[in-house]
């Protein structure tokens, strides 16, 4: 059996910690150290009996290791990533990758000029709200697709520390946007084409970034998708929303609680009309109970440990990764497209 990778976290705070429990019970790799800049942090890991390196050059010259991961704010990855690139190492950062597609396509580069792994912890592809959207779309469940609504929703404003900071890469389109785009472009649609791209931008609780966005994408064959991230919600909407042409379907995180219902006699179009104090309504009446039925929503396990062990079978040559460059560089330019809509106001095309 192969050794068990060692890996070095660089940025030990609130992820890298997810991280470093993460590697305690990783069955393909294991944790060598952490490095941070800041003291308390330092001291956490010393108190958990992790080895702390005491600068990046330590990290950069330690041979033993095989893979660095950058969890630190976001503006810090693109430097340190290319720092260690060109010492030789693998890398993989959290996400975003960087804050923009020219320093993407630098961090490409040096990652082939130095014939190493460069990647970006996209986890949110594990979840499995999304996984259970996915099977419906490929099962055709509620029938073709026309419609996806993803939305997440919090009602504490922007968090107080680095990511209401623009120098930082804060802002909500790089916390939240990355991974819904991400799920939708990368992995249920990654061979369809976005055509365009409309987005507006909120500034509630903070002006420099956004804390909170609205987005539609229309792709080549007039699927839309709609994203939206939201950090003044009191009252949620779903996480998924989806409508096929025979059914929708609806979830929150908690997909035991998901609702799927199709259309079982498109021609039954009798209804109970709906009568408000101004007037009634048929066609916005539910249909009768003969007329629809309710399906079982998918059950789904998912291991997000998944993303390690294709890190280390991608190092052996036994895997091709899976958040590939071109995956980070499409949802990368979605996102200035995103930002550029904002600042246009209107639709802007996309042609990838
Ligand atoms: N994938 C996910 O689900 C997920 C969830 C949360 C955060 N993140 C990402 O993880 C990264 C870190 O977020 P966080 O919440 O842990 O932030 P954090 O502020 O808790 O931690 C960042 C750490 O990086 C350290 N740091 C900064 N500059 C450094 C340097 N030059 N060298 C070494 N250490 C340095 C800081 O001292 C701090 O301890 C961000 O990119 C964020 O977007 C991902």
């Amino acid at each position: 059996m192969n050794r068990k990778k060692n890996v070095v976290i660089v940025g030990f705070g609130g992820m890298g910690n997810w991280h470093s429990h993460e590697l305690e019970n990783s069955d393909v790799c294991t944790l060598l150290g952490i490095y941070d800049i800041k003291q308390e942090r330092i001291d956490y890991a010393k108190s958990r009996n992790i080895y702390t390196y005491s600068s990046f050059e330590e990290v950069l010259a330690d041979k033993r290791i095989d893979l660095i991961l950058i969890s630190t704010e976001n503006d810090m990855h693109k430097p340190l990533a290319i720092e260690a690139m060109n010492r030789g190492h693998n890398v993989f950062t959290e996400k975003p990758v960087t804050l923009s597609s020219a320093d993407l396509a630098e961090m490409i580069e040096t990652a082939k000029r130095n014939k190493v792994l460069f990647t970006t912890h996209q986890n949110r592809r594990w979840d499995e709200d999304f996984l259970a959207v996915k099977q419906i779309i490929e099962e055709g469940t509620i029938g073709p697709v026309f419609n996806i609504e993803s939305r997440v929703h919090g009602s504490r404003g922007i968090p107080g520390d680095w990511r209401g900071m623009k120098k930082h890469g804060g802002g909500m389109m790089l916390d939240w946007g990355v991974h819904l785009l991400d799920q939708i472009v990368n992995v249920l649609y990654p061979q369809k084409k976005i055509k365009s791209v409309y987005c507006t931008m909120d500034h509630v609780t903070n002006y420099e970034v956004d804390d909170g966005f609205r987005m539609v994408m229309m792709f080549e064959d007039g699927i839309r998708a709609y994203v939206e991230v939201g950090t003044s919600n009191f009252i949620e909407l779903p996480r998924w929303y989806v409508q096929g042409q025979d059914g929708t379907a609806k979830s929150s995180w908690n997909i035991s609680k998901g609702k799927i219902v199709c259309c079982t006699n498109w021609e039954a179009k009798d209804a109970v009309p709906i009568r408000t104090a101004a007037g009634l309504t048929k066609t916005m009446a539910p249909r009768t109970d003969d007329t629809i039925k309710t399906v079982p929503y998918p059950e789904i396990k998912s291991d997000v440990h998944d993303f390690y062990r294709n890190l280390v079978a991608t190092l052996d040559g036994k895997a091709t990764q899976l958040v590939t460059h071109e995956q980070l560089m499409r949802v990368m330019k979605l996102m200035e497209a995103a930002c550029e809509s904002d600042r246009l106001g209107q639709v802007v095309a996309f042609d990838a």
